[in-house]
This record gives structure tokens, sequence and C-alpha cells, in this order.
């Protein structure tokens, strides 16, 4: 618990534990790791300033480095995800899982009706942790992304 308004800032989940993100050098180092285009640093400081930021990071014990990252824009009716990245080294192990299954589970408590989030084309990987989540593809981008070139697929889930 954060003592400041009795809210909880570190959650215990079956594989290791999820905190909210608070520092933005231990993001842009996640961010480095898990995407060829990261976001620079001055990027995530100013972004943690808006108050539509929320971001969490995963560890496989409370105190341990964190080894993923998600990151969301939290609007009024909203949940739309902004990054979410697992390092290479643990990836397929059921950690982005995770993360997703409890981002649900907060809109649930926070009853948010909707998730949003794009997803490039060819990011087969991405896309299977998404539909194994349930979201569906509602919308096409024609040409949205440069690097590599290609579409994205725009996916939401409805939270019931
Ligand atoms: C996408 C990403 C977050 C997935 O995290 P992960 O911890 O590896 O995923 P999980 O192990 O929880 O797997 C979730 C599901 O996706 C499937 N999956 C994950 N990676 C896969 C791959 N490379 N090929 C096929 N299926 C895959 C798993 O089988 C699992 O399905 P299941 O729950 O039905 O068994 C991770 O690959 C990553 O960080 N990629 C780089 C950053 C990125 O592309 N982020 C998304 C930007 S939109």
């Amino acid at each position: 618990m954060n003592g400041k308004n009795d809210k909880p800032s570190i959650w215990r989940r079956s594989r290791g534990w999820i905190r909210i993100a608070e520092d933005p050098t231990s993001l842009a180092e996640l961010d480095k790791s898990c995407f060829k285009r990261a976001w620079r640093k001055e990027s995530f400081s100013k972004l943690i300033n808006h108050s539509w930021f929320r971001a969490w990071t995963w560890h496989g014990e409370a105190n341990s480095k964190a080894l993923a990252f998600l990151i969301i824009e939290n609007h009024f009716d909203l949940f739309s995800i902004l990054r979410i990245g697992v390092v290479p080294e643990q990836q397929r192990q059921g950690i982005g899982r995770e993360m997703m299954d409890f981002l649900i589970q907060l809109a649930r408590n926070e009853k948010i009706p909707k998730i949003l989030l794009e997803v490039h084309e060819f990011n087969l990987s991405a896309q299977h942790l998404y539909f194994a989540s349930g979201f569906r593809q509602i919308h096409r981008k024609k040409g949205y992304y440069q690097d590599p070139p290609g579409n994205a697929l725009v996916l939401s889930k409805v939270v019931s």
C-alpha cells in the first residue's frame, strides 16, 4: 500500500508482481530492451506528468528488477494501450498475458467499459496475445507505420 490514499501500488500475481511505475529512467530502459524504435527518456519524463498517463512494471520478486512494462492512456470511459513489452529473454512465459489480465481486471474494477490498442499487422506475437485476451479487430489504418512499413490493426475489447 502507498499509505497516501490506501490504494494499492503493488499487486501479487501468479508468476510475479506488478507495481505502479513512477521512474521514467526505468521505463526508458525497458522500452529500449523491448522495441527497435524506442522512445527517448525525455519523452517518458514528459508523459509521466500527464493526468491520463498510467504505467506498471512486472517483477519476478517484489523488489527485483523490472522485466516487463505496460503503459496506457486512461480516459473517462476508455483505457488505450500505448506500450506493452516483455524483455526478450522473458518472452513466451506468460508475463504479457499476466499484464493484460491485470489491465482487464483493473478496467472491470474501475468500470471502464472498453480497452483499445493499435498493433502492426506484422507483429504476430503481440496479435496472439491480444486475440488470446479477447480483443477483436474493429478497424485498419492503412499505411500507418513506416518502419517497417505496414498497416495498423485497431483492436478493441469490451469489458464486461
Ligand atoms: C507481445 C509481447 C508483449 C508478448 O508478451 P509475452 O510475455 O511473450 O506473451 P505471453 O507469453 O504472455 O503469451 C501470450 C499469448 O500469446 C502467444 N504468443 C506470444 N508470443 C508468441 C509468438 N512469438 N508466436 C506465437 N504465439 C505467441 C502465447 O502462446 C500466448 O497464448 P496463450 O495465452 O493462448 O497460450 C512480447 O512478445 C513483446 O514484448 N514483444 C516486443 C514488444 C512488442 O511488440 N509489443 C507490442 C507492441 S503492439
